[in-house]
């Protein structure tokens, strides 16, 4: 049976930087990042969120929970989850993963939990994993979970990353329980993924260490140029990949939600797929690129201001470090 996502969720620190707070600390200006980018502000984790990724998950995964609770009165309750996937690249820790510590701090005993690293591609790779689970009868339900804090792991002498980035996470449950309308109709649910990666890629955007050490930071490196050139070059690639697969045309596709790293790839991708701008909403401008966080907050304001119609066909892409990139269509 297909699953459908059946609830969404979304949390982002409190903290708002603007390009004019950066210009005073780095050589940069607000028409420089607006102009390249889109990015006119970003959320910054600080004290105790800068250090708990897990603050930003719980918070994201709660509004997703209370949004099934509300969604199916009587019958949907935290222990219908029987899964949780994490997507990050900046846990909190080495281990335990953040899935399991996310568990605990659901008081969501009982349910398998493990983590997966594929950065940007992260939650397009946890969806695939779950989707993948949900059809084969493993799972019924999943707690699908993205986000990152790459405040703490930016390079903040490097202009040409540290602007781009902000802190962020989003949630999804997907479920493939016939009580959550998740029955295997025709126009319901996932439809296909397509997902790939290029491992050449690594000094084109890397960071060397893999988890937070507040002594000695790691720091991520990113060639800009190169990884701009891979996702106008991949991303309408593999769109194209996965409506192909399904036997859709772009235009049967009623939104693009796509990785927010920047506003041009958008209008480039959009462009090279001859679709208008209006079928790919963003919200760049607000948050910056939130790697693993950013298809599933802004899939969840969409959510949230009931752009996604009943029937409506869905595509979501994401790519970056790897060099991966994914792209997976679905019926809402
Ligand atoms: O989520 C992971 C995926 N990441 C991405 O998709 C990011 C992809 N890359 C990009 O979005 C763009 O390449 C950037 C926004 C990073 C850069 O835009 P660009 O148009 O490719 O600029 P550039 O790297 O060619 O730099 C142009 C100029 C350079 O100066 P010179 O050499 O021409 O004098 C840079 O030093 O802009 C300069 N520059 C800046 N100036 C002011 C670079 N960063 C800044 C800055 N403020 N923050």
């Amino acid at each position: 049976m297909a699953p459908r996502i059946i609830a969404t969720g979304s949390y982002v620190p409190e903290k708002i930087v603007t390009n004019d707070d950066l210009s005073k600390c780095m050589d940069t200006s607000d028409e420089w990042i607006r102009t390249r980018t889109g990015i006119a502000e970003r959320r910054i984790a600080e004290g105790e969120e800068k250090t708990k990724l897990l603050t930003l998950m719980k918070g994201a995964s709660e509004q997703a929970l209370r949004m099934a609770e509300e969604r199916f009165p009587g019958s949907f309750g935290r222990e219908a989850v029987d899964l949780i996937i994490a997507a990050t690249c900046t846990p909190d820790m080495a281990f335990p993963a953040m899935a399991c510590r996310l568990q605990a701090a659901l008081s969501m005993e009982g349910t398998a939990a493990f983590d997966l690293s594929l950065a940007c591609t992260g939650f397009v790779a946890a969806l695939n994993t779950a989707d993948a689970f949900i059809q084969s009868g493993r799972y019924k339900t999943v707690l699908v979970v993205g986000g990152d804090v790459m405040s703490r792991m930016l390079d903040w002498e490097d202009r040409n990353t540290a602007v781009l980035f902000g802190d962020g996470a989003g949630a999804a449950i997907l479920s493939g329980d016939p009580r959550f309308g998740g029955e295997g109709r025709e126009d319901r649910g996932f439809v296909d993924m397509v997902m790939h990666a290029d491992g050449t890629g690594e000094e084109a955007l890397h960071c060397r260490a893999m988890y937070f050490n507040e002594k000695e930071p790691a720091k991520e490196y990113m060639d800009g140029r190169r990884v701009f050139e891979f996702a106008v070059r991949k991303v309408p690639e593999v769109i194209r990949e996965v409506l192909d697969k399904a036997g859709k045309t772009p235009a049967d596709v009623s939104l693009y939600v796509l990785h927010q790293a920047n506003y041009r790839i958008l209008e480039s991708v959009a462009k090279r797929l001859s679709e208008p701008m209006e079928k790919f909403p963003h919200n760049i401008a607000r948050y910056g690129n939130t790697t693993a966080g950013s298809i599933p907050i802004l899939l969840d304001e969409l959510c949230r201001e009931g752009r996604f119609k009943e029937g409506d066909l869905i595509c979501l892409a994401g790519f970056g470090g790897g060099l991966s990139y994914g792209a997976a269509l679905l019926y809402w």
